[in-house]
């Protein structure tokens, strides 16, 4: 028998690049459906991600903490269910300091599991990585594989997994797990790779391409990885974890040329660069168990690069906000050793 339509979710991190695309799509959708925000606006989170949605009385939004128990209260006393997207998310930066991954990734996502227990929501569901499974030199990983993160971003991940998993076995908390690939997409932060290459190309700076770019990454179109978080969160089984991906295993060089063909720009930005430590060269995911509910990615690579370039070209207001002296703080703490030419004077 199929679960009562949900009505009214909490939506942890809403304000971010994924978290808001789920927003705007799940209303647009979804007619009776309403949506609180719960969201502390980091420097990755914007109200500006949000801007688009007009029917503001199917969206609430509260500033907050996911890892501040009476905001959680406050914020999670009338849903039926809360997804979780709440988190420090850039490994880069997790290698310069990881003490916030562990207080939001881990902590945080323990102050909504116990709100989800007291409350005894119909869903909990944890938006979670295929990084978790660490570097895959060969075949595919499914769900029941061995978790080995080797950052401090993907251990923090796999850690709230654990948490997850323990509340669903000890007080029975209708959770359910879903594992992204690497997403892309309008609103994504200019840090990671596709919108920092884009970026970087429509200012004309190098892209720096980490080693020698064979690093491989099965990348999804946003619109694709939310309509999967929906699909598992209306039809999953409770105490269940989804793999979701689109099996597009694309190398850092092929990112830089594809950007570069489509922002018009020369091969000659491209610059290699030191690697990242403990780089995970390969994910890949099985995801045949998600297949049943009804969800497959529809956009190509090459579609959704399309698409991504088109957005940021016309929303350069947008992303040279998000460019501005903290941005360029962090690239140089994280990119040493770059040409002068590299970072805007
Ligand atoms: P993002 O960094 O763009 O957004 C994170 C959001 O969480 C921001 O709005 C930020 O303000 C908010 N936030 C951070 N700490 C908070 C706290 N303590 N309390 C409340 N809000 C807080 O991240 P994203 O790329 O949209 O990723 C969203 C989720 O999806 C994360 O859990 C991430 O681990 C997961 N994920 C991301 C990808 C990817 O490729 N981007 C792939 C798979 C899974
Ligand atoms: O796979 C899911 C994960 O994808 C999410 O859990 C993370 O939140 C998200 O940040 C992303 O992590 P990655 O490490 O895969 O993404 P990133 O864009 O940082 O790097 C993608 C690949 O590109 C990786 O092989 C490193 C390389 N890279 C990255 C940057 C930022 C470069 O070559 N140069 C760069 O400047």
């Amino acid at each position: 028998m199929s679960m009562a339509p949900l009505r009214h979710l909490l939506v942890t991190g809403g304000a971010g690049f994924i978290g808001s695309a789920f927003v705007r799509q799940r209303l647009a959708a979804e007619p009776d459906l309403r949506i609180t925000v719960l969201d502390k606006l980091t420097y990755a989170g914007s109200l500006e991600n949000l801007a688009e949605i007009t029917d503001s009385r199917r969206l609430a939004f509260i500033q907050g903490d996911i890892c501040d128990r009476a905001a959680v209260d406050r914020a999670a006393k009338d849903v039926d269910a809360i997804v979780n997207f709440a988190a420090e998310s850039h490994v880069d930066r997790s290698l310069l300091e990881a003490g916030e991954f562990v207080q939001t990734d881990v902590y945080g996502t323990h102050v909504l599991l116990e709100a989800a227990r007291r409350y005894q929501h119909r869903r909990f569901l944890q938006v979670s990585t295929d990084e978790v499974y660490g570097h895959v030199a060969s075949g595919r990983s499914a769900e029941a594989d061995r978790l080995e993160p080797r950052s401090p971003y993907s251990a923090t991940k796999a850690g709230a997994e654990m948490l997850v998993h323990a509340y669903r076995q000890s007080f029975a908390v209708p959770t359910l797990v879903t594992r992204g690939s690497n997403t892309y997409g309008p609103y994504q932060f200019p840090e990671k790779i596709i919108s920092l290459f884009i970026t970087n190309a429509l200012q004309d700076l190098p892209l720096p391409i980490y080693g020698d770019g064979s690093a491989v990454r099965d990348y999804l179109y946003v619109d694709d990885h939310v309509d999967a978080i929906a699909t598992v969160l209306n039809n999953g089984e409770p105490g269940s974890v989804y793999n979701v991906g689109a099996g597009a295993e694309v190398s850092g060089v092929t990112v830089a040329d594809t950007v570069l063909e489509f922002c018009g720009k020369p091969a000659s930005l491209k610059q290699f660069v030191k690697d990242r430590p403990g780089h995970d060269y390969r994910y890949a995911l099985d995801v045949e168990r998600i297949r049943p509910l009804g969800w497959e990615s529809r956009v190509s690579f090459r579609d959704g690069m399309r698409l991504t370039v088109d957005w940021y070209k016309k929303h350069d207001a947008w992303w040279r906000r998000r460019k501005e002296a903290d941005f360029w703080k962090y690239y140089r703490r994280n990119y040493q050793g770059l040409p002068s030419g590299a970072i805007p004077q």
